[in-house]
């Protein structure tokens, strides 16, 4: 297909040098830390293979025709989010106040973005400690005793989320293709081949079959409002969604590149990193009767170094896999600001780096909540911020309602207003099946879907108040 239009205006950011580099690129955005580090702690603190497949229905009938849909904006566009939908109001006729989707993405990046880097940082760190040793012959509970010396450490938490705010300042900086294809061209490639060595290991040295029962075998009386709400909340966090980060890297995709295939080439490739982390993971934590399934956030950080201090050629691995898990969260983080700082510069007129700066700090100062959350905050859990710390409400907000509610609201505006010449010049459809089957999903199913779930656990939440 070629659909390549003399009309399409090009993004003054430049753009993907083709269709290859964007499917990496958005890859690269997509894959993170969500797949390697929440989805396997999310998936054991919600009892595995029944929460798995609410997460995977999510991906295939909401996610991945939400991320068309965002593309599709961004690349009819080729501006940032907010004026990406401001110019398809005006295509199709629909309100102006649309544009505040954009505007409620570019916070929702922000947000994440601040304890995404604090995260990120514990990957750091692990590099370090991997490097020089400290996992050699650990048993798991000298692992968890490491991973709780880290959280407790204020200073090492700092110096890390500072480190890796720096890092993605640098790249965003350096501009589009430059900075984000290069990083997405030469390290996503590496993460694969570290997954499948760690998949491996988990078959040969860990309780492997109890993995994959726990995985895949779903046990619904599991799931509860709550655990529903967190797995769809996850399919838009892990696929990058519903906050204008694939909207913008839409926006630098060729012309020439068939948006259908593309999107869900990414999409798969985004669940297979999850599926196999997972699969590294849990073999390891059944192993090990000391480790928790429901361990939460240190999941990964206490798990991973057990099978690191005890595999042959572990110091060489266990390092390069957490540099490996740090480029991914890299290549996210890039993706979670550069929808507010191609907004700055094309609005405001300010330079790349400028713009690029202040995002970073307003972040890293927002970050500072997040570190805190795990020392002289971690007992703050006022009612206003739903009793949650402000790590984990950060978390929950964006999550679970701004990402989904972001989406939804993509997938409205483009389904029922987009003008049948625009979806066809986007998409290039070549049977009209296809078209009603992505319309259908966007107008009905996945606004029903998302609502639907919002509305289980408000029940759930009211219903608990009241008992
Ligand atoms: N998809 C990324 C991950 O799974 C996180 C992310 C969310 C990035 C939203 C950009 C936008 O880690």
């Amino acid at each position: 297909m070629d659909n390549q239009n003399s009309h399409t205006p090009k993004s003054i950011h430049g753009t993907w040098s083709s269709r290859w580099t964007f499917i990496l690129a958005a890859t690269g955005s997509a894959v993170g830390l969500g797949n390697i580090w929440k989805f396997p702690y999310i998936a054991g603190e919600n009892g595995g293979g029944a929460f798995v497949l609410v997460y995977l229905l999510c991906i295939a009938i909401v996610g991945i025709p939400i991320m068309m849909a965002e593309v599709f904006l961004g690349r009819n566009a080729r501006r940032n989010p907010v004026n990406a939908v401001e110019v398809f109001t005006r295509q199709s006729g629909a309100s102006h106040n649309w544009r505040y989707i954009g505007v409620m993405g570019v916070i929702a990046g922000l947000l994440i973005m601040s304890f995404y880097s604090v995260v990120a940082g514990w990957a750091l760190h692990y590099v370090f400690a991997s490097i020089s040793g400290t996992f050699t012959d650990i048993s798991a509970a000298g692992s968890d005793a490491f991973f709780g010396g880290l959280l407790g450490d204020p200073k090492a938490l700092l110096g890390w989320h500072s480190t890796f705010t720096l890092m993605t300042f640098i790249i965003v900086a350096s501009g589009v293709s430059k900075g984000l294809g290069a990083v997405a061209k030469y390290m996503m490639p590496f993460l694969f081949l570290a997954l499948a060595v760690l998949l491996v290991y988990g078959f040969l040295a860990g309780n492997f079959k109890a993995g994959v029962m726990f995985l895949f075998t779903p046990n619904f009386s599991a799931l509860t409002g709550d655990s529903i709400l967190i797995a769809m909340g996850h399919a838009f966090f892990t696929l990058s969604l519903g906050m204008g980060a694939i909207m913008a890297y839409g926006a630098y995709m060729p012309s020439s590149a068939n948006i259908g295939k593309t999107i869900l080439t990414v999409g798969i490739l985004d669940t297979l990193v999850a599926l196999v982390a997972g699969l590294a993971i849990f073999p390891i934590v059944f192993a090990n009767p000391t480790i928790e399934v429901g361990a939460g956030p240190g999941l990964l950080f206490v798990s991973l170094p057990i099978a690191f201090g005890s595999m042959p050629l572990g110091l060489l691995i266990g390092t390069l896999f957490f540099a490996l898990v740090a480029v991914a969260a890299w290549s996210s983080a890039v993706s979670l600001i550069e929808p507010a700082i191609a907004w700055l510069i094309e609005n405001k007129g300010w330079k790349r780096i400028k713009a690029a700066g202040i995002v970073a700090g307003c972040c890293w100062l927002l970050g500072l909540l997040t570190v805190a959350s795990f020392g002289p905050l971690a007992e703050f859990k006022p009612a206003w911020l739903l009793y949650f710390t402000p790590f984990d409400f950060f978390d929950f907000l964006t999550s679970q309602i701004m990402l989904p509610l972001g989406g939804v609201l993509i997938a409205l505006l483009v389904a029922w207003k987009a003008p049948a010449a625009l979806l066809q010049k986007e998409f290039g459809f070549k049977s009209q099946k296809t078209q009603t089957l992505l319309l259908f999903l966007l107008r009905f199913v996945s606004p029903t879907l998302v609502l639907l779930i919002m509305a289980i656990k408000l029940f759930e939440t009211l219903s608990q108040l009241g008992a």
